[in-house]
């Protein structure tokens, strides 16, 4: 906002400068034939007037546009000036100057090089590549760990730092209505398991407690097939899920998959 304001203000301001500017010729103008009144023109000076003008178009005209310049061109009748001593077959080459477009490329990088060493290297101004990634990193860091305290709706958020278990029936209930939706494909419709672990029994592979199933259901373990759920739940839902998964301990249903991990 304040920089749309800025901007506003200098455009205002270059406007004033304009304006004044033209305000400054007209007076200069009123000044000029106050004080030497420029008399009618008699007819002759009219024709004079009129050749003077004709004669600076012409030249105007003469002289080399700005395209020219940068470009470096030269013309036609100049070539001959040019030619290079050797020449085949009736075919010259011509002794053409650098166009100025390439060499204030070509200086402009020395002067850039110039000011990059000195910021990068010998003054150290400017940050490299890796510390410019180690201070995003931490400010990532600091992000993530604002994230984790922000209190969300209703109390604080819920995170893998601060998860307890709770033995709610509304809790568990939503929890196990989210299981059947989306774990069950892996964990099996009681959590006996399938293509992943067994979640009624008392071995785990990361961790039985409270805040190691919320941690392992929120991160999951994407290189073994687990997904990372924070993606697509919210932090109440995977703190309902943790605690359904924890009240499954001991339930030991029909066809459960054989234990891995340690046992807890
Ligand atoms: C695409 C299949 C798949 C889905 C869907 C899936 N998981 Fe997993 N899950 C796995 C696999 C595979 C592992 C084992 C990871 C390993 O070997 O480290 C695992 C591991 C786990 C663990 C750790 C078990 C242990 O022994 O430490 C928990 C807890 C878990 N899943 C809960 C869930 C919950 C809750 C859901 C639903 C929100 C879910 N999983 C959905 C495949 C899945």
């Amino acid at each position: 906002m304040t920089e749309l304001l800025i901007w506003a203000l200098l455009f205002v301001a270059a406007i004033i400068l304009i304006v004044s500017l033209q305000v400054l010729k007209v007076i200069k103008i009123f000044i000029k034939e106050s004080i030497s009144p420029s008399p009618f023109a008699t007819a002759e000076e009219k024709e004079q007037f009129r050749l003077l003008a004709a004669e600076r178009e012409a030249e105007e005209k003469a002289k080399p546009s700005i395209w020219t310049k940068i470009m470096g061109l030269k013309p036609m009748t100049e070539e001959k000036d040019l030619m290079m001593e050797h020449e085949f077959d009736g075919i010259a080459e011509l002794d053409n100057p650098t166009p100025a477009w390439f060499s204030v490329l070509f200086y402009g990088t020395i002067i850039f090089a110039i000011g990059y060493m000195f910021n990068y290297h010998v003054f150290n101004w400017g940050k490299s590549q890796e510390e410019e990634y180690a201070v995003e990193l931490q400010e990532a860091e600091e992000a993530r760990i604002a994230f984790l305290q922000k209190p969300g709706a209703g109390g604080p958020q819920i995170n893998e730092n601060n998860m307890e278990q709770s033995t709610d029936k509304e809790m568990i209930q939503k929890g196990a209505a989210l299981f059947k939706t989306v774990c069950t494909p892996c964990h099996g419709e009681h959590g006996e398991g399938g293509v992943g672990p067994n979640l009624t029994d008392e071995f785990w592979l990361h961790g039985g407690g409270a805040k190691d199933v919320f941690k392992t259901i929120k991160y999951g373990v994407p290189e073994k097939g687990m997904v990372a759920w924070e993606k697509s739940m919210n932090a109440k839902q995977i703190s309902d899920i943790t605690n359904y998964v924890l009240s499954l301990k001991g339930s030991n249903p029909a066809g459960a998959k054989a234990p891995q991990g340690k046992k807890e």
